[in-house]
């Protein structure tokens, strides 16, 4: 199969060079079965530098690039952990990853152009490649009704249908550095091309592997 995992960046920050390894040790064992890409976030150094930006009166778009930089950091730590199993870099363009791709190498990525975040970054490039599956793992289990870290009554959705998620992505507000579970415009993409998408825990490595194979305790979404 063709993955495209969209990798939350606090799933990155918050390990040890020991626990990179390991993470990067069952990415490698996926790619021997499927072609795999990973979307890496910005995660924590993302949101502070752009609050602090922010604060000094920095514009949206200023920001957005900003998290750009935090997120092709992580790649770069992503890449450094999974050594020669991936490409060296992380593409620029969607086309470089596919060409990048050649040889069954993990194609780690980072963030591409203001006004989006990582997960629309995963979804057009699963539209990309032809993707049978994307997967974004989060610090969150799922996709909730509200954000669960807020309200006590959110429930979380087992499966839900791409126009569901569309319109539950869409009530969350498009600023730099927001944290809506997943991004309206790629919902708007996993929609237009209806791809089989999966929202895990990324915290639990074997959860990626899960979810690759629809066994696992996220949302299903198609
Ligand atoms: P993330 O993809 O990590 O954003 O990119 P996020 O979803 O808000 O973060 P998490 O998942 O909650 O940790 C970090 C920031 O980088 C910019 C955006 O400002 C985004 O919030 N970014 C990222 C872009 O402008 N374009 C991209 O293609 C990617």
């Amino acid at each position: 199969m063709i993955l495209v995992y969209s990798l939350g960046g606090s799933i990155l920050y918050e390990r040890s060079a020991d626990e990179l390894k390991n993470f990067a040790r069952s990415l490698v064992d996926l790619a021997e079965y499927h072609q795999v890409y990973v979307v890496v976030g910005g995660g924590k150094i993302a949101r502070e530098y752009i609050g602090k930006a922010r604060a000094l009166e920095a514009g949206e778009a200023f920001c957005d690039l900003l998290g750009i930089g935090a997120t092709k950091l992580n790649a770069m730590l992503l890449i450094a952990a999974l050594g020669k199993a991936a490409a060296p870099e992380p593409p620029e363009t969607y086309a470089r990853a596919l060409a990048a791709s050649a040889g069954g190498k993990i194609v780690v990525l980072g963030g591409m152009q203001p006004g989006q975040t990582t997960d629309a970054v995963a979804a057009l490039l699963a539209e990309y490649v032809h993707a049978d599956k994307l997967i974004v793992a989060t610090s969150v289990d799922g996709v909730y009704s509200a954000d669960p870290g807020i309200d006590p009554k959110a429930k979380k959705f087992d499966t839900m249908t791409h126009q569901d998620l569309v319109r539950l992505s869409m009530e969350t507000e498009m600023k730099a550095g927001s944290r809506s579970p997943v991004d309206p415009l790629a919902a708007k993409i996993v929609e237009r091309s209806s791809i089989p998408t999966a929202v895990v825990y990324g915290g639990d490595v074997e959860n990626l592997k899960r979810a690759a194979e629809g066994s696992h305790s996220g949302t299903e979404i198609s």
